[in-house]
């Protein structure tokens, strides 16, 4: 029997990639940047299922381009703002994506940001870099105290309580915002609204899906609520904050710093006025590249994309209702 045909919108990682090799009849994509709208378009065309990534946006018009026979849509990341999931729900297609596996990967470079910002490591590994170490200076590059601070946890799920329970280990208060958490027993932390979040935190950490709710949530009303001490760290999606109002922020001292591993637009342009400031460290979207996190990221997609082919449920899905009758 023929082999499903699907297309693979990058290479990934051959656990998962070669999973899918043996199932199916792939088309991957073969460059290292993402293909095009007009590229996704064609190499769609009469496929079963696709397996895509972030920076692929899955609409309506490419579902439709696939055709009738499309049976799934597999995103290789957690966060799936870049699929029409009810465009896709409307005509009954499952879409998968890779929830879990990278929760602690991501908590960890969260808390990365957090130290690296507060700390100002960035700018201590340029000034060593850029031959400005003269001596010991009791004035140089200092930071904000982690012990007995408050971090503010907006979007309480998975990587949000495992933030939480890091934060336990620093000493750290954690409250959190998020009208949709599940209260957890085993984690120090309390829910508050978001002025109580702004006011009161020293750390502030997003993780919250990016929906037309979240879209610029921190803008600039929620900069001029934030302590002068505040160090905001993003490792969510980059349009929930508003990074015009984050620049200016910045440079007027109205928090100390940020950390960014996400920004609008991704890559974040050369000539962006944030990187023209020294309290401010981004990194490339790479929360979840760690070797094996990656690894089972690549297998869950390629898990979510044959259950879809084989007509059966999606290991995880985030439109089950295209399974009602
Ligand atoms: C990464 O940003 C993901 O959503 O998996």
């Amino acid at each position: 029997m023929a082999k499903p045909k699907v297309f693979v919108t990058r290479a990934v990682p051959d656990k998962g990639l070669d999973l899918v090799k043996q199932f199916c009849d792939a088309d991957i994509w073969p460059e290292s940047t993402p293909p095009s709208r007009e590229v996704i378009l064609a190499h769609v065309r009469g496929v079963d299922g696709i397996y895509c990534l972030l920076t692929d946006r899955i609409d309506g018009e490419v579902l439709d381009a696939a055709g009738p026979q499309l049976k799934v849509v597999s995103n290789m990341a957690v966060g799936f703002d870049n699929i029409d999931v009810p465009a896709a729900t409307a005509r009954k297609i499952p879409v998968g994506n890779t929830p879990d596996v990278l929760t602690e990967a991501t908590a960890d470079f969260a808390f990365g940001l957090m130290l690296t910002a507060g700390r100002r490591m960035q700018e201590g590994e340029q000034y060593v870099r850029a031959g400005k170490w003269q001596t010991w200076d009791p004035m140089l590059l200092l930071g904000v105290d982690f012990a007995r601070s408050t971090l503010g946890i907006v979007g309480f799920g998975r990587v949000g309580k495992a933030l939480a329970r890091r934060a336990a280990g620093f000493d750290m208060k954690v409250i959190y915002y998020d009208p949709m958490a599940r209260p957890d027993r085993d984690i120090k932390a309390s829910s508050v609204d978001f002025e109580t979040l702004l006011r009161e935190s020293d750390f502030i950490s997003l993780h919250t899906p990016l929906t037309a709710e979240t879209r610029h949530l921190i803008n600039a009303e929620a900069f001029a609520e934030m302590k002068p001490n505040c160090v905001l760290v993003n490792t969510s999606r980059g349009p929930v904050i508003d990074l015009d109002a984050l620049y200016q922020a910045l440079k007027n001292h109205q928090i100390f710093a940020a950390g960014l591993d996400v920004t609008d637009p991704e890559p974040l342009p050369l000539d962006s006025p944030l990187l023209t400031l020294e309290n401010i460290v981004i990194c490339p979207h790479i929360a979840s590249a760690s070797k094996s996190t990656r690894e089972k990221m690549a297998l869950m997609a390629a898990k979510n994309l044959i259950s879809g082919l084989k007509g059966e449920y999606l290991p995880n899905c985030v439109n089950p209702e295209v399974y009602a009758k």
